[in-house]
């Protein structure tokens, strides 16, 4: 038995996560998630109406030993009984990575358990493969609050981008349209909460490329117009949606599959409508946004490859 430890601190959520997997390397289909830690910051950043770096970084500082130290207890565990630690190596918020990475690799080095660091966005995909048989080539979609990009992948480890936003991520246009709108921090969920009232739609045409700076100032300027934050929510679900399918539609062929990762992937309106355009695989929603898990799983894959 494999039991591996998944440390995430590119930004501003401080997760772990533990998972349990056959020693059977060639046995991908068994893997139990024992722990799935994420400890939010919201709290301390969303008065300042955004991520303040130090803050993140000092947190994380202060939770990591913490929340591990439960994780182990909560499962009968010493540090000793840890075969692997993966941890978020890039990209990110550069001084919230340096903790998990300093972290992980210290915990590792004084324990004798080998460490390995992973990136963040193939973690968000490559978690839709766990328990699943891996399948390249396929087709990479992550959409979060950093990133907005298609990748191809030929193996675990040869990455190729095919097209990305040319400016702002899907999910800070959903998170600042939601600032306008006086929403906590992060907009997405709670904006995908307010558009499932509503069907209505205001009409516009979709931006000629991938890109949702030119989106986050039409919808700023809606909100300041007064009109209904319902159909705004709902217009922004939809006009988002029809945008990341129209771009990325070029590249993939019928039948090939793409995984999805990322927070937004959790919205149910864009898994609805990706899901008739494409062969598509979704995570749990605890998976899609930022989780220790799916490092850890990533961190198993990359040794093994
Ligand atoms: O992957 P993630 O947790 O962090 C980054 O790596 O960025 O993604 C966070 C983003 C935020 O922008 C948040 O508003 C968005 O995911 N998000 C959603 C939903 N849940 C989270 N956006 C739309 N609908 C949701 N249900
Ligand atoms: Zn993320």
């Amino acid at each position: 038995m494999l039991r591996i430890l998944g440390i995430e601190t590119s930004c501003d959520d401080t997760a772990v996560g533990l998972i349990e997997i056959n020693d059977e390397i060639d046995e991908l289909n068994n893997v139990k998630i024992l722990s799935n830690v994420i400890s939010s910051q919201n709290h301390l950043h969303s008065k300042y109406g955004g991520i303040v770096p130090e803050i993140a970084a000092r947190s994380h500082l202060a939770l990591l030993p913490k929340i591990v130290d439960d994780v182990l207890k909560k499962n009968n565990l010493k540090i000793t009984d840890i075969n692997l630690i993966g941890y978020t190596e890039n990209p990110g918020l550069l001084s919230s990575l340096l903790i998990g990475i300093n972290f992980g690799k210290a915990l590792g080095f004084s324990n004798n358990i080998p460490t390995f660091g992973v990136n963040h966005i193939k973690a968000h995909l490559l978690v839709n493969f766990m328990n699943k048989k891996l399948e390249f080539p396929s087709f990479g979609l992550i959409i979060s609050g950093g990133h907005t990009e298609l990748w191809y992948l030929e193996s675990i480890d040869k990455y190729q981008l095919l097209i990305k936003t040319a400016d702002d991520a899907i999910g800070e246009f959903f998170d600042k349209v939601g600032r306008v709108m006086n929403l906590p921090f992060p907009g997405g969920p709670h904006i995908e909460k307010i558009a499932s009232t509503t069907n209505e739609i205001i009409p516009m045409t979709l931006p000629k490329i991938l890109s949702f700076s030119g989106l986050k100032t039409r919808f700023t300027k809606l909100v300041e117009e007064a009109v209904p934050i319902n159909k705004i929510c709902k217009t922004m679900e939809v006009i988002s949606t029809e945008l990341i399918i129209k771009n990325i539609k070029q590249f993939i062929k019928k039948d090939e599959l793409l995984i999805v990762g990322g927070g937004v992937s959790a919205n149910e309106y864009l898994r609805k409508e990706l899901g008739k355009n494409f062969r598509v695989s979704f995570v749990s929603k605890d998976l899609c946004t930022d989780n220790g898990v799916m490092i850890a799983y990533t961190a198993f894959l990359e040794m093994l490859s």
